[in-house]
């Protein structure tokens, strides 16, 4: 019997952390008010609350107009709708990142071009975008993983100089503030989920931000089957889908945004707190602190394992999970190389348009600092860690420090929680609990 709990001893932290998503008596109030109107669905659009939450989001967010939309991902696909992308247009996208970024380039035949990461934040590496611009480009789509940024003044910069859209994927960044404007604000347009593990949800959810007027009007018809938009200024038409947030879930999400800066400030001196205590433990390196980032939103606290002592990144999660830390190191994959993008050329024509052999997009990049983040070095722990107490947070650097002390308890070992931290994302659903 050893020390760690996975070798037999006491886990280090032995009650949950706070559970997520947070509700309290208004939610349940605000829930039954739509259930009595018998006002429930997002037709007609934008409903009375989807409307005014959108309102209030795009304001907190930096944003003139926003539109609230079923969930992030077609977030993405109305904004690279919106901006005109067309079919065979080439948009640039990081390789690390969830799936959601990409399909929907590939939905509407345009081809996403896998740029790496910067190994300083794990977002696009804003000084490999120029190498990867043809004639072909017509977006940037930069994603704020995790706790940091893109670095939006070179991508903005880049934009202006080839005259490219820039749409920001800002899954995990509510509330986060690039030199004090809001994450979503910079780019022509900005994407958000409301997903269940994201920092504002209603179980699913999305919306789209921008300040561009006929930006907004295409978006609404996009995401209201093809209809005229409120304001209808640039009577543009087209073919549009069901994209509309229900009057329950924005309900919910007034109150998600209120709570959002209190619960922001309170994850950021967790963070804080946890990376001070984690400072100088061997094994472990952090994301770089750029002074940019005027407010960071927290979603994950990622930092980087080094393969100590030989133990690999999975033993040591199996090991930080079973004392009591809910933690993940697949939780991104190259998306080139994910099971969860089996791209098929028969699907998407695009990809054998003027070419004797089809663009084999799971062949076409290597991006070296995101797969060896995503197979080797990153470690993501969720934000409701870091949403209790100064306590509960150091509770949780207790146990990364206890499992580092005792590494060597780690040295092949084999386990059914290691096995699991080795397992993909499209592996997991037949052994995962719910964790949202
Ligand atoms: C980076 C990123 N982009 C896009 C999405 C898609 O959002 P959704 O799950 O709401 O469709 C997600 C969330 O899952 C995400 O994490």
């Amino acid at each position: 019997m050893g020390k760690l709990a996975i070798t037999g001893g006491a886990p280090r932290r032995q009650k949950p952390f706070p559970a997520w998503p947070i509700y309290d008596r208004t939610d349940a109030r605000a829930i039954q008010e739509v259930l009595a109107s018998r006002n429930w669905g997002g037709y007609p659009f934008p409903n009375e609350r989807a409307d005014r939450f959108a309102r209030q989001f795009a304001e907190f967010q930096g944003a003139k107009y926003g539109l609230a939309v079923s969930n992030g991902t077609v977030a993405i696909e109305i904004a690279l709708q919106t901006a005109g992308i067309e079919p065979g247009d080439e948009v640039i996208v990081p390789a690390y990142t969830w799936e959601g970024t990409v399909g929907p380039i590939l939905r509407l035949n345009a081809i996403p071009v896998f740029v790496d990461i910067d190994p300083g934040s794990y977002c696009l590496d804003a000084r490999l975008i120029e190498a990867a611009i043809t004639s072909r480009t017509r977006a940037l789509l930069p994603v704020h993983l995790g706790m940091c940024f893109a670095d939006l003044d070179a991508i903005r910069r880049l934009a202006r100089r080839h005259q490219l859209v820039v749409i920001e994927d800002c899954a995990h960044a509510h509330g986060g503030r690039w030199r004090g404007q809001g994450a979503g604000s910079w780019g022509d347009l900005g994407c958000f989920s409301f997903q269940s593990s994201k920092l504002m949800t209603a179980g699913e959810g999305g919306a789209v931000i921008t300040r561009n007027l006929e930006y907004f009007e295409r978006a609404q018809s996009y995401a209201n089957c093809g209809r005229a938009s409120v304001t209808d200024r640039y009577r543009r038409r087209l073919i549009g889908f069901n994209y509309r947030l229900t009057e329950f879930q924005a309900a919910l999400l007034e109150g998600q945004l209120r709570r959002l800066p209190e619960q922001a400030e309170r994850r950021r001196a967790n963070m804080d707190h946890f990376e001070h205590r984690l400072q100088g433990a061997p094994g472990l390196a952090f994301l770089k602190h750029d002074p940019r980032v005027t407010t960071r939103a927290g979603y994950q606290f990622v930092c980087k394992y080094s393969h100590f002592d030989g133990v690999p990144r999975s033993a040591f999660l199996g090991a930080l999970e079973m004392e009591g830390v809910p933690c993940d190191g697949l939780f991104y994959e190259p998306v080139y190389r994910s099971a969860l993008f089996p791209v098929d050329p028969k699907e998407f024509p695009v990809l054998s348009w003027r070419r004797s052999k089809p663009l084999d997009l799971r062949k076409a990049s290597h991006c070296p600092v995101s797969e060896r983040a995503a197979y080797e070095e990153a470690v993501w722990l969720p934000h409701h860690i870091f949403l209790g107490t100064r306590r509960d947070a150091g509770d949780a650097a207790d146990a990364v420090l206890k499992v580092i002390e005792n590494i060597a308890e780690l040295r092949g070992l084999k386990h059914p929680a290691i096995r699991q931290k080795a397992m993909s994302r499209a592996e997991r659903p037949r052994v995962e609990k719910r964790q949202w």
